[in-house]
């Protein structure tokens, strides 16, 4: 059976990501906080989006930003309280917008109860609550860590002569899913957050969260990548379903799991809703585009293509046409902002080529995910020193590269467009003192071109602002379920410069026309009738460029016209 265009609010949902420490700062220490998002739900519902997904909030020694938790139960001390958090989830129905939190549990902090006393001694009831390799067995196995200087992800632990393992930083130690305690503990904190009232979990790396506690060699069909490897682990979809059948099948609430590492032949095992796992995760086939081969933050030198980019999303939306539901994003906080990467951030063409980008998502069969500030049109900030950096991925390979002796300077230059820290600068809310975001000093730098219109309150009143098109663009999503659930056929295939397709359902079919480039760019189109084509939307005045079938399109134009 055909399961993909029955209804649900999480496939017509359009969602919002909030990183809390950069969004609005209400206490005066430049960290943002959940009275600031309190603060902002009126602009947040202003833009029609009806989910928010938090990075998260709770209590972290914030060696990575919240992503490294010591109470899953609490609230980071910086954020504000428990009570803040009722406060929001108040506000936030009142509103009618739904909460989507992140549940991080391939590791925990190595400041969290469990894994201070499973480090005590090897017979402490909470030993086997993580991955220990005795030290008397000799060196174990190779495993590769994202954040550690020697990209070794064991480490000596002195007070009982064994290694642990951490797939992030040594202040992440990875969680034995493998015992079944462990799997329990995560089942009733996420009841717990349900019962709350929370709608649904982003849940970080789920796709590596079992292991071979074996920890054999890395086998050969892997040819030296470890993250397809972590990413295959032998029980993962046995502990998806046994986490589904206890908790998820009770809520009506929403999943996104994020799977680097997982391919388009493994996906719906993921998603499948006959197989009750997930509802939707995140691929890194779009963020692995302009990299080199099996690297996640290294630059390859070639410039992406926009074949490469449609390839990525028609085979993508292949995947989930019969079954499964796509998640659509551009960047999130650990990769560049999508106007800097995917458009094009120069005063002639950022306005338009964010406005495209936002029409494209909105446009694509899936759930789209914007990342705060992308609705108006936030850049990287390219920042030209190690210094301005806060990023633990960030200072780590620094650190790798100088031990190395490496190359530091390119490193850097690359960084202006890789680095994690880009898409984490404040909202900027204003013109005023720091943007509106904080009296205080921010923990990270705000962009300077908050002083050049990339604010909300200089967008707000402009009728064809950034900000006022994502407004309109969400709506015309909203008017015309054929852009949410109709079928997405791909035209003009080997075309560099624009990318065009068709988007169907019942008797609805609409035609989405975007030139990816600096150049006017002129296509034909032989699909569709176009005596009969109406305009719906376009961020230039794309009708005076269209002669029956063929248009001209003037630089990064988006239009989307309904068609026969
Ligand atoms: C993915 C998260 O998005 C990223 O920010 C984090 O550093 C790693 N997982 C580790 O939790």
């Amino acid at each position: 059976m055909k399961h993909n265009t029955e209804r649900k609010w999480w496939k017509e949902g359009v969602v919002y990501q909030i990183y809390p420490r950069s969004f609005q700062d209400t206490t005066g220490n430049g960290i943002g906080d959940l009275q600031g998002i309190i603060k902002r739900l009126d602009y947040i519902q202003s833009l029609g989006v009806d989910i928010i997904w938090l990075n998260p909030v709770y209590t972290s020694p914030n060696d990575d930003n919240g992503y490294d938790i010591s109470d899953y139960r609490n609230i980071m001390a910086e954020f504000g309280t428990m009570d803040d958090m009722d406060e929001l989830m108040t506000q936030m129905k009142k509103r009618g917008l739904r909460l989507v939190m992140d549940l991080v549990v391939n590791h925990s902090s190595d400041e969290h109860e469990w894994f201070v006393e499973s480090r005590k001694s090897r017979d402490n009831a909470y030993r086997d609550y993580y991955h220990w390799w005795p030290a008397e067995k000799g060196t174990p196995p190779k495993r590769f860590s994202y954040f550690d200087e020697d990209s070794n992800a064991w480490k000596y632990d002195e007070p009982t002569d064994s290694y642990y393992l951490h797939y992030y930083s040594a202040k992440q130690p990875d969680l034995k899913w493998e015992n079944p305690k462990v799997r329990e503990e995560v089942y009733d904190l996420m009841k717990f957050w349900f019962d709350k009232g929370i709608d649904g979990f982003r849940m970080d790396v789920i796709s590596t969260i079992s292991k071979d506690v074996n920890y054999p060699e890395l086998p050969e069909k892997y040819k030296g990548d470890f993250i397809p490897y972590y990413a295959d682990g032998p029980h993962l979809h046995e502990y998806l379903k046994e986490m589904n059948q206890k908790v998820l099948s009770k809520y009506d609430v929403m999943t996104v799991g994020e799977a680097p590492g997982v391919n388009q032949e493994q996906a719906l095992n993921f998603v499948d809703e006959d197989r009750k796992e997930l509802n939707m995760f995140f691929h890194f086939d779009l963020m692995s585009l302009d990299r080199e081969p099996g690297e996640t933050f290294k630059m390859r030198k070639e410039q992406w293509k926009l074949t490469e980019f449609k390839k990525v999303f028609s085979e993508w939306d292949g995947v989930f046409a019969q079954k499964g539901w796509g998640s659509l994003y551009l960047n999130n906080h650990d990769f560049p902002r999508s106007v800097s990467r995917w458009g094009n951030d120069s005063k002639t063409h950022w306005q338009n080529s964010a406005t495209l980008l936002q029409t494209f998502l909105l446009s694509m069969r899936g759930t789209p995910y914007f990342l705060y500030g992308e609705e108006i049109g936030m850049t990287n900030i390219k920042f030209d020193s190690i210094s301005d950096y806060q990023d633990i991925n960030t200072h780590s390979r620094y650190k790798a590269i100088k031990k190395a002796g490496g190359d530091l300077e390119t490193f850097l230059k690359e960084e202006k467009h890789a680095g994690r820290d880009n898409a984490r600068t404040p909202m900027q809310w204003n013109t005023q003192h720091n943007s509106g975001f904080s009296e205080a000093k921010p923990w990270l730098k705000i962009n300077e071109n908050y002083k050049e219109g990339i604010n909300v309150a200089e967008q707000e009143p402009e009728k064809d602002s950034v900000l006022n098109y994502f407004r309109t663009m969400v709506q015309v999503r909203k008017d015309h379920l054929a852009l949410v659930y109709g079928a997405y056929q791909l035209l003009l295939a080997n075309n560099e410069l624009v990318y065009a397709y068709l988007r169907s359902w019942e008797d609805e079919r609409f035609l989405v026309l975007l030139n990816f480039s600096t150049k006017r760019s002129s296509v034909t189109i032989d699909e569709v009738r176009f005596d009969k084509a109406h305009l719906i939307i376009s961020n230039d005045d794309a009708e005076n460029n269209k002669i029956d079938n063929h248009f001209e399109l003037t630089p990064y134009q988006a239009s989307i016209y309904k068609v026969f």
